[in-house]
């Protein structure tokens, strides 16, 4: 088998996402290693995540950077290049990335957002704002993040999750994080084995094709 693919993760908070992407790539076969964490919060517990796993793990706060966001991005960016990280993955990360880090990783940045997007897109409060507008079903979503609007990159994944008439924002948060531990790790393996194809922005998978170089999704027209 080939190496694993070296995989950079960006968080923000408590890091169960972390947590299940890292047991997931410690089990036999899977195709990704995390070989660096980066937070944006010295008080992130992703950070105790990462010890935990034995994976390197940085703190790179705005205030580092004379609240420079574009320049934290760019030690960002020089940081994961010098990991040798292919795949970034946004596993709570709360703040909206520069162009110019989008563009440094193309179609290789993935990002988990609470809510069956296009619903509720935007801001943190995707639980809360479903709650309020009383659908019947949310989720979670894992798409590519590009340059454009934040939460309109192409989907790879949504997972439902039915509201309960019951639900508070506390209870509904934690069946919706229980799908996006399944959903991650399995976004991670399907970019991994070279098994996204993207028309436009529509994604689709296809079945493994080992000759594929992840790093370069390829495209294909409209069937
Ligand atoms: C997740 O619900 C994710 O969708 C959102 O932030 C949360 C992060 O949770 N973007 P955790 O830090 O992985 O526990």
């Amino acid at each position: 088998m080939s190496d694993p693919i070296r995989v950079g993760v960006l968080v923000s908070g408590r890091g169960s996402n972390l947590d299940a992407l890292c047991a997931a790539a410690a089990s036999a076969g899977f195709p990704a290693q995390v070989v660096l964490v980066i937070s944006n919060r010295r008080d992130a517990g992703a950070l105790e995540i990462a010890r935990r796993w034995g994976v390197p793990a940085e703190v790179m706060p705005v205030g580092d950077f004379a609240g420079d966001s574009l320049a934290r991005d760019r030690a960002m960016r020089e940081r994961l290049r010098a990991a040798g990280v292919r795949l970034v993955v946004c596993a709570g990360y709360n703040r909206i990335l520069s162009d110019d880090f989008l563009t440094a990783f193309p179609d290789a940045i993935l990002n988990v957002h609470p809510s069956l997007l296009p619903a509720f897109a935007g801001g943190m409060h995707a639980v809360e704002a479903a709650l309020d507008y009383g659908v019947k079903l949310t989720g979670c979503t894992v798409q590519l993040l590009e340059p454009g609007v934040p939460d309109g990159g192409p989907i790879m994944i949504q997972r439902a999750v039915p509201v309960r008439d019951d639900d508070d924002a506390a209870s509904l948060r934690e069946r919706i994080h229980e799908q996006e531990w399944q959903a991650v790790p399995e976004a991670v393996r399907l970019w991994c084995e070279g098994r996204i194809r993207r028309a436009g922005r529509v994604i689709r998978v296809v079945s493994a094709s080992p000759a594929t170089d992840p790093a370069r999704i390829p495209a294909e027209s409209h069937p």
